[in-house]
């Protein structure tokens, strides 16, 4: 079959991968230095306030949802977090998280019936996810369950069957980094942009790209600080503002673009991202008593790529899978998009 641009292939047999994937997550959720934690994700590294200013030159086949108004600025709240599903010390490799949220934001949902009026972007600092499709993720944990030797075991099966996810996993894990605010998040999974329930619109990923990248942490993390990233985006923040690059990437080939595998980097040569939007996160107090309940506010937040106007709507199997994913999480932790 020759896939066509901008359109999802669901599987047949998905709603069953997505009910054991639930069923997984929230078993696994244990309370964490106090309280149930996010299945994934589950420590922060700082909550912060920023403003996200649409550009004034989007072109028009792009101007749908919040980036149809130019010049519009958003308040947002932003949550960096390690990927991990227990809380670990900054030092150790992970996938960093990004995840913006929109206030005050009009409009239909994505998933019909809701009225949360957040538009949220979740992005990671790597461009791919190591495993192509929600099959390839569930059978990883369902390896990982084996008695005694199901780490090892799932790790030979990915190095086996899929060797180039296992090269994804080992990248992300390697990630140490000095600060969250010098870093380039990509979306990794693919989202509707464009009219609702039309096919006027594009597939595209989003990237959101610091004007002052920084570098890989080089030295020992052993030296650090637990949590020395937080207290590294709090001394960049009393001195100086972040800001980001907000991104679209057109889907221009759906097969070298596929939106049903997250493993798949789209090429940014072959098509260039589009800057739209503008994040400042501007000088402030972290350890402020307003910085403070900022970030325990954010703890009982929910962020999801389903928070969403249907023009933003998230498409692909493993976004289809984190629509059940995250709502499961999110009750078993008894969060709201905003609390
Ligand atoms: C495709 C790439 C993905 C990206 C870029 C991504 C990114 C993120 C980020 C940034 C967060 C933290 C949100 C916050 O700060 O509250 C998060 C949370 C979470 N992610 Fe993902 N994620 C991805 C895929 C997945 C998949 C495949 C699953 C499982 C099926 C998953 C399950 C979760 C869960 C359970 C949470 C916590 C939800 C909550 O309780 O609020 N993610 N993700």
């Amino acid at each position: 079959m020759n896939p066509e641009l901008n359109r999802e292939y669901p599987d047949p047999g998905e709603a069953k991968l997505i009910e054991e994937m639930v069923q997984l997550t929230v078993d696994r959720m244990k309370p964490q230095q106090g309280r149930i934690r996010r299945g994934v994700h589950a420590k922060a590294t700082g909550c912060v306030r920023g403003v996200f200013r649409i550009r004034d030159d989007v072109k028009g086949d792009l101007r749908h949802g919040v980036f149809s108004q130019p010049n519009h600025s958003f308040q947002a709240i932003v949550r960096f977090s390690n990927s991990s599903e227990t809380i670990e010390q900054d030092g150790k490799g992970d996938a960093r998280g990004m995840a913006i949220k929109l206030l005050d934001v009009n409009g239909p949902q994505a998933t019909p019936g809701t009225n949360n009026r957040c538009q949220d972007f979740l992005a990671v600092n790597h461009p791919t996810f190591p495993f192509a499709t929600p099959a390839e993720y569930l059978k990883f944990f369902d390896i990982r369950k084996t008695p005694l030797v199901g780490d090892s075991l799932a790790v030979a099966w990915l190095g086996l069957f899929h060797y180039r996810h296992l090269k994804i996993g080992k990248e992300i894990l390697g990630k140490i980094i000095a600060d969250p605010l010098d870093l380039k998040y990509w979306s990794c999974s693919p989202y509707w942009l464009g009219q609702a329930g039309t096919t006027v619109g594009h597939a595209v990923k989003y990237s959101i790209v610091p004007r002052l990248e920084g570098m890989e942490l080089s030295g020992n993390p052993k030296g650090m600080a637990d949590n020395y990233l937080t207290q590294t985006l709090g001394q960049h923040l009393r001195m100086r503002e972040a800001i980001f690059d907000f991104r679209v990437q057109l889907q221009t080939d759906p097969v070298t673009m596929p939106v049903e595998d997250v493993s798949v980097d789209w090429d940014e040569e072959a098509s260039k991202p589009i800057p739209v939007a503008t994040l400042t996160i501007g000088v402030q107090d972290i350890y402020s008593p307003e910085g403070n309940a900022l970030f325990e506010e954010c703890e009982g937040m929910a962020f999801s790529p389903w928070n969403a106007l249907a023009e933003h709507r998230p498409i692909g199997g493993i976004n289809r899978m984190r629509q059940a994913v995250y709502l499961a999480s999110q009750a078993k932790r008894a969060s709201k998009c905003l609390p």
